[in-house]
């Protein structure tokens, strides 16, 4: 049930619209209350008079109605919710939000909002794979919000493939999703993620073979038990989740100041594949081949992400989870990991490349703590994310 949470739905002016007058209905028949915005452009595709009698309140749609703002001004109406809904988000509104535009009421709203945000894509689907959207698209992720669909399929343009609006039960599950009550609401979390990248020049970089999967997963499991997870990572080849703040660097440096910036939280889980070492002879112009000569590196090493947020002496987080990547003498190396680097609990798993681990789907790993070694059944990565953030929410409890 969605018992007397509040509703903000901004209606954007595509074909999709007609399905915003149902998604009103579904939800008021959960018990939820929804305050439409209608954009001019949504006006266009609906009444309203439609907008307004499902939803049975008025609907706002001007930024400049001084009956409104005596009545409610723009700033509270976009705090007074639990939940905004852009349905249909527009390639316009989108490229408005990721651009920070408050040129009309809704964009006014969704830039002075502080309230968690969830968008319904649609659009045609040349303009859905234009650069320009999905740059922008992916400014957005990084904002932190949460996104339903687009799903493939035909078009009202006769056109094929991604841009039609989720269905309506769809939106319904995310806005469900979104708004339940996890045993993590409110509790904020760090996770980093991914390999990093150390510069040898401008086109040359070591690297690691992680995907990032794995802390993906992790940030993905969190968020779905309600806590706001910022998530550091790397270049990754897996997309970071929905809903997470996050936060993109590429050498381990960066990582840590990204690490720092983003504290204080309760919890930090370091899945990152860190590179232990950056070159200090990195040439800011492309090395060139010599004759008889090959190119000198010299190295130092990185920081320790994980230790450092385990050693710190204020603001520590109450749990510091950490990964041991091994290939021999998984247990004991763990072990000694996690004692090594001072962080709470260790989560330990066989790289060989015969696991399949590194890179792979599944992962079988033994958590470490305290009280010794606990062994996990080989898993789905989603899965291994799942338990440890049950695991994560009881020991808050
Ligand atoms: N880690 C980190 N910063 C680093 C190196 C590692 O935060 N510079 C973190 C990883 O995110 C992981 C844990 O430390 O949680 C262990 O990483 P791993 O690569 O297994 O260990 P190393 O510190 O590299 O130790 P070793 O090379 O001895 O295996």
């Amino acid at each position: 049930m969605l018992s007397s949470k509040r509703i903000l739905l901004i209606i954007g002016g595509g074909i999709a619209a007609y399905k915003a007058l149902d998604l009103i209905r579904r939800l008021r028949e959960r018990g939820a209350m929804v305050t439409p915005v209608l954009t001019r452009a949504g006006a266009e595709f609906v009444t309203p008079l439609s907008v307004s009698a499902l939803a049975g309140r008025k609907v706002f749609s001007d930024l400049f109605n001084l009956t409104d703002e005596a009545e409610m001004g723009h700033i509270e109406l976009s705090r007074s919710a639990d939940l905004i809904v852009v349905a249909p988000a527009t390639a316009d509104l989108i490229a408005k939000m990721a651009q920070g535009h408050a040129s009309d009421l809704a964009s006014t709203l969704l830039l002075a909002t502080d309230t968690p945000v969830l968008i319904a894509p649609a659009m045609n689907v040349r303009m859905w794979h234009h650069a320009a959207t999905q740059r922008n698209l992916a400014l957005l992720h990084g904002d932190g919000i949460a996104f339903v669909g687009p799903n493939d399929g035909d078009m009202a343009c006769g056109e094929h493939g991604p841009g039609r609006m989720a269905e309506v039960p769809e939106i319904m599950a995310a806005v469900r999703t979104m708004l339940s009550e996890g045993p993590l609401t409110g509790r904020r979390i760090l996770v980093t993620s991914g390999p990093t990248h150390e510069p040898i020049d401008p086109v040359r970089y070591i690297a690691n073979r992680s995907s990032g999967a794995q802390g993906a997963a992790i940030a993905r499991a969190f968020a779905t038990l309600g806590a706001e997870v910022v998530f550091v990572t790397g270049p990754a080849t897996v997309p970071p989740p929905d809903g997470v703040q996050v936060i993109r660097v590429e050498t381990a440096h960066e990582m840590l100041e990204a690490v720092k910036s983003a504290l204080p939280v309760e919890v930090a889980i370091c899945a990152a594949a860190v590179a232990d070492w950056h070159v200090t002879s990195a040439s800011s112009q492309k090395l060139k081949k010599t004759k008889g000569g090959l190119p000198q590196l010299t190295f130092a090493e990185n920081p320790d992400i994980l230790a450092t947020v385990a050693s710190m002496t204020s603001g520590r987080p109450k749990l510091v989870v950490g990964f041991a990547a091994e290939t021999d003498d998984v247990i004991a190396n763990a072990t000694a990991k996690r004692a090594r680097k001072g962080c709470d609990w260790i989560i330990a798993n066989d790289v060989r490349p015969a696991t399949g681990i590194m890179g792979g789907t599944e992962n079988a790993v033994t958590l470490i703590t305290a009280d010794g070694a606990e062994e996990w059944p080989r898993m789905g990565k989603d899965q291994v994310a799942a338990q440890l953030a049950a695991r994560v929410a009881t020991a808050l409890s």
